[in-house]
């Protein structure tokens, strides 16, 4: 007879096991992984040294856009020791399958005045530098004692406009990606890799070829 602590092992075995099996169906639409957990670990070790080293002794406020760069803020503020408040800010950004353009929309702004403070953005792509254009023009308005920008990827070949960028995790070629954070459709935000979808995807898919 099983005790009820072997029961209970049990339930969370097959609790589990389900989660795995789900897991496997979006990890399916993977073509392959372009950076995986450990490389992403070891990259935000270091851009969180690099933060802690520059920002020491300042009021520093990381300013994170929605929904894509959520997962690279939660694990960045685990490497920076120095104290940080953070922000949030949403823009319209790619529907499904349209490219952006140079209007952005502000669907969220931040809570609290950045008068006189550092601010870092925490951005999770910089494809074309339209969203990063707007919104650095339109903080820098609000008079920040600095405006930094720290992106997990950066799509150089697709840049239309210039973009000072502090801190770049990865360069990436010019694929349409989705994991930690980033999405096709909304989905895949949740694996824990960045990877390159199947073709076939797209082609089964309403929402059409993201990078079209
Ligand atoms: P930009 O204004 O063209 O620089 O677009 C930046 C935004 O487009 C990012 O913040 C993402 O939300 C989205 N985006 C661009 N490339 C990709 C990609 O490869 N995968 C998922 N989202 C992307
Ligand atoms: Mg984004």
């Amino acid at each position: 007879m099983a005790t009820e602590e072997q029961m209970k092992q049990q339930t969370k075995q097959r609790a589990k096991q389900q989660i795995d099996a789900r897991r496997r169906i979006l990890d399916e639409d993977v073509e392959r992984v372009l950076i995986d957990q450990a490389q992403l670990r070891q990259r935000l070790n270091e851009l969180g040294a690099a933060i802690n080293a520059e920002y020491a002794g300042k009021d520093l406020l990381l300013v994170a856009v929605l929904k894509g760069s959520v997962l690279f803020l939660a694990d960045l503020m685990r490497h920076i020791a120095i104290p940080h408040e953070i922000d949030f800010m949403a823009t319209s950004s790619y529907g499904a399958g349209v490219q952006s353009s140079g209007v952005v929309r502000i669907l969220k702004d931040l809570n609290k005045p950045i008068e006189d403070r550092h601010v870092l953005i925490v951005e999770d792509i910089i494809d074309s530098g339209n969203t990063l254009s707007y919104l650095t023009g339109m903080l820098a308005a609000r008079k920040p004692a600095s405006l930094e920008i720290v992106t997990l990827l950066d799509k150089p070949d697709r840049r239309e406009v210039d973009i000072r960028v502090a801190w770049t995790g990865f360069s990436i070629p010019n694929e349409f990606v989705v994991g930690y954070g980033l999405d096709y459709d909304e989905c895949y935000r949740n694996l824990p890799y960045i990877g390159i979808l199947k073709p076939e995807i797209y082609a089964q898919s309403d929402a059409g070829n993201p990078m079209e």
